[in-house]
């Protein structure tokens, strides 16, 4: 295992992680990833540790993936899900994370759809001065470190598969497509991404833009559709860029990672139709003709076919890293875990 010191008690953003915490991270997730190569997938790092999985919103590949991940490093595992708890008897957040505290637990994953209540639970475990970790799963439309982290290992391991490191990516063009409104996954990943050196391109429709970008495009500031806007240009090598059409995002990409069209919480119709998204946005083989020759697809998942990706493009593993992304995810939520744990044995 790495040996640089780890200091960070709960993990609830990327906003402040350091250099040091993202190599950190990459390193630890490498060793795992070589633990899980082996017959025996197993080490005791954290026998006798509970890690407790709450989450309040629907899952499969995360929750998943932290059970696994905990189960590896010997860990007990408590799953909880809200729709079968008591908190359909009225219970609440708090309350049920209290009962869990009693239980023992030494983890909480813990995801729900309000942003926020990661952070409310850390702080009331913090505030009864127990050594609870917290770990945000995703919440609401805030962050999802554990996925943002996961990406930047399938990437930099795809470049170096001995010795990911953040700096890999310096320089690299990431277009990051589709609902950024509604994406914990895009605003972690903006995080991580500008702290790698790389030139982040957003590119959605103008509805799928947070509103102050939105605002940029609309027609009461004249037609900018043909325009991009450059965050922070003065800077000497900007690295946010905001696009309204799809095509200057993927001209010379590296890496495009597309968004799942967050239905769920679209409060009003912001498209037109599916279809018409899908030619817009979609990420097709054709499009990628824009991209570096040899570009890679990613997406968090899960996946709505046809819609923000094509269904052949998806399955087509010489452009998709969408398994290699599941699989990373369990070396990536190890080494967070272990992280976590080790300095509570
Ligand atoms: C993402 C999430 O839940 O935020 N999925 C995931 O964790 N793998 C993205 C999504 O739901 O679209």
């Amino acid at each position: 295992m790495p040996t640089t010191t780890w200091n960070r008690h709960h993990v609830l953003s990327l906003a402040d992680f350091t250099t040091a915490e993202y190599d950190t991270v990459l390193q630890t997730a490498a060793s795992f990833q070589e633990v899980l190569s082996r017959r025996t997938k197993k080490v005791p790092t954290l026998q006798g540790q509970v890690v407790a999985n709450l989450f309040f919103e629907s899952s499969t590949r995360t929750r998943s993936s932290f059970e696994i991940a905990a189960k590896r490093l010997s860990a007990d595992t408590l799953n909880f899900a809200a729709a079968t708890s008591s908190m359909t008897k009225g219970e609440t957040i708090l309350d049920t994370a209290k009962t869990y505290l009693a239980m023992g637990t030494d983890i909480m994953v813990i995801r729900h759809r309000e942003a926020g209540v990661p952070n409310a639970i850390a702080a009331e475990m913090d505030r009864l001065g127990v050594r609870v970790s917290v770990l945000n799963a995703g919440d609401g439309q805030h962050e999802h470190p554990s996925q943002a982290l996961l990406d930047l290992f399938t990437i930099s391991t795809l470049i170096d598969p001995a010795n990911p490191r953040l700096k890999l990516l310096k320089g690299k063009k990431i277009a990051i497509v589709g609902d950024i409104l509604h994406s914990r996954v895009a605003r972690s990943n903006i995080w991580s991404l500008i702290a790698t050196g790389a030139q982040v391109h957003l590119a959605a429709p103008p509805t799928l833009l947070p509103k102050l970008f939105a605002e940029y495009f609309s027609e009461e500031s004249g037609d900018r559709s043909q325009e991009s806007l450059v965050i922070s240009p003065s800077s000497p090598s900007p690295q946010l860029f905001l696009h309204w059409q799809l095509e200057p995002a993927l001209q010379d990409a590296d890496f495009v990672m597309t968004l799942r069209l967050q239905k769920e919480r679209m409060t009003a119709h912001l498209l037109p139709s599916l279809r018409e998204y899908h030619q817009l946005f979609g990420i097709t083989r054709a499009k990628l003709q824009l991209c570096k020759p040899n570009v890679k697809v990613l997406h968090p998942g899960p996946v709505n076919r046809g819609v923000e990706i094509s269904s052949d493009l998806m399955d087509d593993p010489e452009f998709s890293l969408i398994q290699s992304q599941v699989t990373s995810g369990v070396a990536v939520r190890m080494a967070l875990l272990y992280l976590l744990g080790s300095g509570k044995a």
